[in-house]
């Protein structure tokens, strides 16, 4: 479902993904069945985020006759988790697409400014011939997204979309006006962030959520 007052806003209704996302923002939800979810959205999510891969017309010899084919028209594809949280989305992606490449990117939010500090990146050579799926469960100010986004394109990189689970408002309105080009999908964009930078309602700390280390 697109969104009304950002065109490359897409919030992803479909009933399995919200279920799913129930089950994530609750409380009583551990580890495990955490980081099942979160792998289990990334990669429905990356199912409607790939929706506009370009294909092209191939031949197949089935056990009957030959007939024309669609197959992906060889783009290459860039995963590219912002660190700690976006790790538990790449392996459901890679399941779909098993022949992208992987970068990192090491942020974390400072809890006082809530501004995001850089501490690791190696990302493919070739970043600037992929299109990249940058991931990472939370859209918050949307410092983070948007550093990582700037990050890529003074390397080269052109065509970005970033998936996360919940986005704030004020997230989404950071991200579209620091790189109106970048395609965002989430599955839910909730109400606003508290004091502490925390969407609300939210899930809480999605990293330590997904490693347990709180
Ligand atoms: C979380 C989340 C995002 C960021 C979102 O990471 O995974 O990267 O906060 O907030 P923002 O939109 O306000 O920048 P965090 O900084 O907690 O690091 P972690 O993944 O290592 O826990
Ligand atoms: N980071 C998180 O993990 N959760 C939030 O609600 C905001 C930022």
């Amino acid at each position: 479902m697109a969104d009304m007052q950002y065109p490359n806003v897409t919030v992803m209704d479909h009933p399995l993904i919200q279920h799913k996302l129930s089950i994530l923002r609750d409380k009583a939800t551990g580890s495990k069945q955490f980081r099942e979810l979160v792998k289990e959205l990334a990669m429905l999510m990356a199912f409607e985020a790939t929706r506009g891969f370009q294909l092209a017309e191939s031949t197949v010899e089935t056990p009957i006759i030959e007939t024309t084919t669609y197959v992906l028209a060889g783009k290459k594809v860039a995963v590219i988790p912002i660190l700690r949280a976006g790790l538990g989305m790449v392996e459901g992606i890679l399941e779909l697409i098993p022949a992208a490449r992987v970068g990192h990117i090491g942020l974390y939010r400072d809890p006082q400014t809530l501004r995001p500090v850089e501490y690791y990146c190696k990302l493919p050579e070739d970043i600037s011939e992929r299109d990249i799926l940058i991931v990472d469960p939370m859209l918050a100010t949307g410092g983070s997204a948007s550093a990582a986004i700037q990050f890529l394109r003074e390397r080269g990189a052109r065509n970005i979309s970033l998936l996360v689970l919940i986005a704030a408002p004020e997230g989404i309105k950071e991200v579209v006006e620091c790189a109106g080009d970048v395609r965002i999908y989430a599955a839910a964009v909730d109400s606003h962030l508290n004091d502490h930078g925390y969407i609300v309602p939210g899930l809480g700390d999605a990293g330590d959520r997904l490693f347990g280390t709180k």
